[in-house]
């Protein structure tokens, strides 16, 4: 429309360019009935002219100049239409954002659990019905608890302060990188009376920290969830049961998941477990690189040197251990491309996820 602009003469532009000024400044219906009569009434000394305009307009030239009077005029008669309804509205009650006693007091806006909090809650109910108990530790650990008890060594690349928070002041404490040490404030807890209990099930969820950049898949701070099972006899089919089913409670019955082995020092065997691809059913996508399988958790028999540490005797003891990224999991679940997300309280985000109403 803009080219057939150029087609109008300069009193009509004018008066264009008048136009918001002389809207706004109409102050009753009476002003603005006056203003709707020069611009767009029949005899409107605007309109008259537009209409005269198009009637001497060479042949060639009166598509355009049609088409520019139309845009002209239909934009008009909107603005009009709009603040009408203001000045009518303003005419028949109280004036527009006046208080009014007899209104109900406005309601101010409802928060929510936060989409990673919704989705551990979710975690712990799929776990609960199998004997898992939630169980927590803090965040500022020991090494012997992040690190000894775990039977790192102390050459291994994580102990480092160039992947790892330690305090200044106090060289042994630190942020925890994974929610593994829960595994062994528990086991450490439990072991005097490991008989009488039958075994341990838990779910420890929670914040870890590790020095990396933030960008859209990492970030320093983030959530995983630990999962460790004790009892008798335990053996990686029941790790890979346990796993495949609580994705299947997860994603629906259709998801599936695989197995690669990998390594991590507190379990033997160790593994890491993919789920394919929601975001792209497996077809490959921008989410899982292309390989349709998304890595989600790393896990494995916990190692006979864990449960020693504990004062578990391994001879009698077996179970497994998996711990998986909670921010990871959240994004294909509702398929969010980017991990800041979760954690810039955007609201306009949250209230997508449904946290807030
Ligand atoms: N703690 C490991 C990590 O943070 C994950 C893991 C947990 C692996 C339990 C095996 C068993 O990467």
């Amino acid at each position: 429309m803009e080219p057939a602009k150029a087609t109008l003469p300069p009193d009509i532009l004018e008066a264009e360019r008048t136009f918001s000024d002389a809207l706004a400044g109409c102050a009753d219906l009476d002003a603005l009935m006056r203003l709707k009569g020069a611009y767009v009434g029949r005899e409107g000394s605007h309109s008259a002219r537009l209409m005269g305009l198009l009637k001497e307009a060479p042949k060639e030239l009166k598509r355009d100049l049609g088409a520019a009077i139309n845009a002209l005029k239909g934009g008009w008669e909107e603005a009009l239409k709009v603040r009408q309804a203001d000045l009518e509205k303003a005419k028949k009650g109280k004036p527009a954002g006046a208080w009014d006693p007899d209104l109900p007091p406005p309601m101010p806006a409802r928060g929510g659990m936060h989409p990673l909090v919704r989705l551990v809650d979710r975690l712990v109910e799929v776990f609960r019905p199998l004997g898992f108990h939630v169980e927590e530790g803090p965040e500022v650990e020991t090494e012997a608890h992040n690190f000894d008890g775990l039977n790192i060594p102390d050459d291994h690349p994580a102990r480092g302060s160039t992947d790892t928070f330690y305090f200044e002041e106090h060289p042994r404490l630190l942020l925890r990188t994974h929610t593994s040490p829960v595994q062994v404030r528990t086991l450490l807890r439990v072991a005097p009376r490991i008989e009488e209990l039958g075994g341990i099930r838990l779910l420890a969820p929670g914040r870890v920290y590790r020095k990396d950049e933030i960008d859209p898949t990492h970030s320093p701070m983030f959530h995983q969830v630990e999962g460790l099972l004790v009892g008798r006899n335990i053996g990686m089919h029941h790790l890979k049961g346990t796993l495949a089913y609580a994705m299947k409670a997860l994603f629906g019955p259709g998801a599936e998941v695989r197995f690669r082995p990998s390594y991590f020092p507190f379990v033997e065997p160790g593994c890491e477990m993919d789920v394919r691809c929601p975001l792209c059913d497996g077809a490959g996508c921008r989410v899982c690189k292309g390989s349709g399988w998304v890595e989600i958790l790393g896990a494995g028999l916990v190692h006979p040197n864990v449960l020693s540490l504990a004062g578990i005797d391994p001879s009698v003891w077996s179970g497994f251990a998996f711990g998986m990224g909670v921010e990871r999991l959240a994004m294909m679940v509702s398929q969010t491309p980017d991990l800041r997300l979760y954690f810039e309280n955007d609201q306009r985000f949250l209230a997508v996820m449904g946290g807030i109403d």
